[in-house]
């Protein structure tokens, strides 16, 4: 790696204090060259005296580097095999309690697409379960925005007329996510990559029955990628379910733990008993 994109990510972890160092390289590369075109500077090392100098630098390229691209229902049909298969089943078997995390969920939409396919399972099943969903990113501007659970029309691009109907609420400009499905997600920040905790403080008693992380380990080196899978894996109860992005991949050392449940897709089961 050039060294002044090494040291760019070494004052970005100074910085903020947390971890710019376990992003993949070559992503890191791209965006700081990106940047340093947009400011007509050819060289990373001039950006990098740039960085210095700007006051808001370190927040900008924090924000490019950790990309915060997100939709509802993205990968339709894996979220489709999840509500009507795989949801349901988990859903008579949970005994009173449902529990997921949605790991690394930007501004939101990935949890309420899960309490939009959890409210809609437990009307099929005219079964109540209690839903309790962490969402958790590090980034605290996308969790505010998680919190209110207002979206501008472009950003309800997955979102059918029906559900847009029944679990929205307009306001202005926007739509709101319904407070019954509002109230099954709890927002918290949590950076996957501290080494000192496996799971968000708030969630720690229990582990969950079905963990998403997508679209985030793609952006790590391997060390990182290894750590972070270890916390998703050892979060997950025996016969829960892990949901990865479609560019992400079970590291060989857990597959003998986690079989894939459909075979295209992302979704994987972790062997043993389920709880309860
Ligand atoms: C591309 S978005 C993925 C959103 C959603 N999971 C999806 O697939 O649509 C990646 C998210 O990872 C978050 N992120 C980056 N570094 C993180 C870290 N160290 N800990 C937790 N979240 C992080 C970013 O803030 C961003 O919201």
């Amino acid at each position: 790696m050039d060294v002044a994109v090494a040291e760019i990510l070494s004052f970005l972890t100074d910085h903020f204090g947390e971890d710019f160092q376990s992003y993949s390289k070559s992503l890191a590369e791209k965006r700081i060259a990106e940047r340093a075109a947009q400011l007509s500077l050819t060289e990373a090392s001039a950006y990098r005296e740039f960085l210095r100098s700007a006051p808001a630098e370190p927040e900008f390229l924090a924000r490019m580097l950790r990309v915060r691209f997100s939709t509802f229902f993205r990968d339709a049909l894996q979220f489709e095999l999840l509500g009507s298969v795989i949801i349901p089943a988990m859903l008579h078997d949970c005994k009173g309690l449902f529990r997921g995390w949605s790991a690394a969920c930007a501004s939101g939409e990935e949890a309420y697409s899960l309490a939009i396919i959890l409210d809609e399972a437990m009307q099929v099943l005219e079964e109540r379960v209690k839903v309790q969903i962490f969402a958790t990113d590090i980034a605290a501007d996308a969790l505010d925005e998680a919190r209110l659970a207002r979206y501008r029309p472009d950003r309800l691009g997955g979102v059918t007329l029906k559900r847009l109907q029944g679990c929205f609420t307009p306001r202005k400009s926007e739509h709101q996510v319904v407070e019954k499905l509002r109230d099954m997600v709890t927002c918290s920040r949590y950076d996957l990559l501290d080494q000192r905790t496996y799971v968000p403080p708030e969630s720690l008693f229990g582990g969950f029955d079905l963990v998403l992380c997508r679209n985030f380990l793609m952006y790590l080196d391997a060390p990182a990628y290894s750590m972070v899978f270890d916390k998703l894996f050892r979060a997950l109860n025996p016969g829960g379910v892990l949901m990865l992005g479609k560019a992400e991949t079970v590291p060989e050392r857990y597959a003998p733990d986690l079989e894939r449940i459909v075979d295209f897709g992302n979704l994987y089961r972790k062997k043993g008993a389920r709880r309860g």
